[in-house]
């Protein structure tokens, strides 16, 4: 069986859309693991519910980031994984952590690569006036968010929009190409 697991940092929805779409078999795998580096997040309730494996890894815990990296990766090493999946994981991990799984670490990015790498995506996307906003898929490589793109999901910008309307559609497109993109890594 194809064995992932996912990284996070507090809700949890991207992880919520996986654990459905593994339950109704559209993803022909199991997640072994949920790993957050915050404690008490929502994503980790939603493992515990689905009876996955959850961890609290806290980074604030650590010297740096190597050595929360390092950490991280023996964790996940115990679990022999396929693919890595960071749904909402709000840490840079560091060169040698994404070397180390280089092709097997996957992210969802909210907006079209390779517009609005880094934060406030939405706001910027909003400022320049843009009509089409959306959600990225790509494998993660050590520059940030800059890998080979899998699927992009594109949704409207409409007038009006705030940054919370235009944040709730992206979410909503997340949540069906992230699932998408898993399991097209799974059949290939
Ligand atoms: C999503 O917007 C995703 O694009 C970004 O982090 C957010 C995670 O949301 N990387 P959730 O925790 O899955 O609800």
């Amino acid at each position: 069986m194809f064995k992932i697991v996912v990284l996070l940092s507090g809700e949890g929805s991207n992880l919520q859309a996986i654990i459905d779409k593994v339950s109704s078999g559209n993803i022909e795998a199991e997640i072994v693991a949920v790993i957050s580096n915050r404690a008490d997040v929502n994503g980790l309730k939603r493992a515990e519910k689905a009876s996955i494996p959850n961890i609290v890894l806290e980074h604030t815990h650590f010297a740096d980031r190597e050595a929360f990296d390092q950490s991280l990766a023996q964790i996940i090493d115990s679990y022999e994984p396929d693919l890595i999946v960071l749904a909402g994981f709000m840490r840079i991990l560091s060169d040698g952590f994404v070397e180390k799984f280089q092709g097997k670490i996957i992210n969802i990015h909210p907006s079209l690569l390779p517009k609005y790498k880094g934060l406030h995506t939405h706001k910027r996307a909003l400022e320049n006036g843009d009509t089409e906003h959306g959600a990225t898929v790509h494998f993660v490589v050590p520059a940030l968010d800059s890998g080979e793109t899998i699927i992009q999901g594109v949704v409207p910008v409409k007038d009006g929009d705030t940054e919370e309307i235009l944040a709730q559609r992206v979410h909503e497109i997340e949540h069906v190409i992230y699932p998408q993109a898993i399991q097209q890594i799974i059949s290939d």
